[in-house]
Order: structure tokens, then sequence, then C-alpha cells
């Protein structure tokens, strides 16, 4: 599209040089020394903010019509524009202990129906069908079952414990491995035993090497471990993402777990893996 620009040389001449370069460069211009009317032709960037808002209007219409009246954006709708994100703003956030993540189990219709995920608390009230009394995922509600998210053990893992679930991910051949592994690490103590702990510079000595073996085993099975672990935290970061960018539900806060009760507690079994509530 092109449009023209008509401009008006100064009397003393002294903006039209450069003018005229930079319009020769883009159209001819025509112009007489006895007629000081210059016509130019370009593009200026009020036709193209009039060209990209005719195309943004286009896009609008056409996706309401292919939306059957449903979204002028193609149906994409940022999280950040919805009402109850931009309400959330402006609220203060929740800070539950246990019991009180409790009392929102969706028993009691006049209250909120919360579902917490590894300390992360979200409304879930749009879904009481689903997280009501009578609903299939009811043992979410009003606690935080992070583990059973993981492992889909609904009976056995409704809590927020995560020890030990790296387990889950050790493929068989990291178990075969780390078995064995394992058994170097307990026959190199069994044979070496307290001498394993003395400080011992001489690199060629028994001693030295059996220390050295030992040391690399023991970070090898941590390293699996440590990797094992990221696919715990990649799941629970699905879910936690899952209910807060959910069209429907929304962060409200966080519930408080007394982490210190966990030490001296042993590292909950791996559960055999039912995976959906009867
Ligand atoms: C790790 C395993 C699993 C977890 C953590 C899990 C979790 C969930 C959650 C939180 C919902 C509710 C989603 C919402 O708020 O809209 C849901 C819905 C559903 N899940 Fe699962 N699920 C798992 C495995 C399964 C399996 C194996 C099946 C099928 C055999 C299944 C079938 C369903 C169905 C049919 C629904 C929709 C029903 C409803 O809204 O009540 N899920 N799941």
């Amino acid at each position: 599209m092109e449009s023209s620009l008509r401009s008006r040389k100064s009397p003393s001449g002294s903006s039209a040089p450069s003018n005229k370069s930079d319009a020769s460069r883009l159209a001819p211009s025509t112009s007489t020394d006895d007629d000081d009317d210059q016509i130019v032709y370009g593009i200026s960037f009020v036709d193209m903010l009039r060209v990209l808002s005719g195309i943004v209007v286009l896009s609008c219409l056409l996706s309401w019509f292919i939306t059957d009246g449903e979204s002028f954006t193609w149906g994409y709708r940022p999280h950040i524009t919805r009402w109850r994100t931009i309400k959330g703003l402006f609220q203060p956030t929740l800070h539950l202990t246990e019991s009180e993540l409790a009392l929102y189990n969706g028993k009691d219709e006049t209250k909120p129906v919360y579902v917490a995920v590894n300390g992360s608390v979200f409304d879930v009230s749009a879904n009481r069908l689903t997280y009501g009394p009578l609903g299939g995922y009811h043992f979410f509600a009003g606690r935080d079952a992070a583990r059973a998210f993981v492992t889909g053990c609904f009976q056995t893992d409704l809590t927020w414990d995560l020890r030990g679930l790296e387990e889950k991910y050790i493929t068989d051949k990291e178990r075969e491995m780390d078995d064995k592994d394992a058994a170097e690490i307990n026959e190199l103590e069994r044979t070496h035993g307290h001498l394993l702990s003395l400080e011992i510079d001489d690199m060629d000595s028994v001693i030295f090497k059996a220390q050295s073996r030992l040391r690399y085993l023991k970070n090898r099975r941590l390293r699996r471990r440590q990797e094992a672990w990221e696919s715990v935290k990649d799941t629970i970061d699905h879910w936690d993402s899952f209910f807060r960018y959910h069209k429907k539900y929304f962060y409200v806060g966080t519930v408080d777990h007394d982490y210190a009760s966990l030490v001296g507690k042993p590292v909950p079994e791996l559960c055999g893996g039912k995976s959906k509530p009867s």
C-alpha cells in the first residue's frame, strides 16, 4: 500500500536535502525548482499502524466466527488475564496448618474445597463433582497427598512425605548396577574395616586404593539417586502447574508441614503401584 506525503520545503531549504535523499531512496519524487511543493511516495508509520490494526481486527473477527463466538484470540487466554488471577494478586495468601486444611475437604458445602501439592494449596471448588464427598478423587481434598500424586497409590500414599520416592525412577538396569555397587561397598568395608578411615597419602598402598574405590562407588550411588530425584520433582511440578494454571482452579496459599517430625521415622516403602481408586 502506498500513500503520498506532501511536504513543504522550508524557505531556507535547510531541511530539504536530507528529506529529499530519504524520499528518493523510497520512490521517485516529483519536484521542480519552481515548485516548492514536494510529493514523496512511501509507507509512513501511521500506514503501518493502520495495516497492523486491520490485521488484528480481522484475526479477532475470524477467531470469533470460527470458535463459534467463544474467543477473539483463537482460544488462547494468558493466565494473568483471568479474573481469578488478577483478584488473587490483591488477596492475602493463606498459610494453613494441616488440621486447618482438613476443614476444606468438601464435606462442608459452605466452605471451598482445597487440594494441596507439596505445600501449595489450590482451590478446586469449581469441581466438587470430582473432589467432593462423592467424587472419584475426594481423597485428595483437604490434605497434601503429594506422594500419591507421584505414585498413584491412593490407598497407602496419602501423605506429603516424599522420602524414598526416587527409588521409583531407578530403572531395572540401573538397579542391577546399583546392587553390584552396594555389594562391593559392603565387601570393602568388611575386608578393610576401620583402616578405611585412616589418612593415607601413599597412592600405591592397598588401603589408599580401597578408600578411593569406596568413595567412587558411594558417589556413583548418590548421583543415581540425585538424577532419579529430578523425575520426582518433575512429577510434582507437573501437578503443581496443573492446578495453578487450570482454568477453574487457583492458588490460595501454603500448608505448613512439620518436617522435623520425619527425623528418625523410617522411610516409607515404595507402594505396589495400584494407580486408580476403586
Ligand atoms: C499417578 C496416577 C494418577 C494420578 C495422580 C491421577 C490424578 C487425577 C486427578 C488429580 C484428577 C482430577 C483432575 C481434575 O481436577 O480435573 C484425575 C481425573 C481422572 N483420572 Fe486420574 N490420576 C492418575 C491415574 C489415573 C488412571 C490410571 C486412570 C484410569 C484408569 C485415571 C482416570 C481418571 C479419570 C477418568 C479422571 C476424570 C474423572 C473425574 O474427573 O472424576 N487416572 N486424575
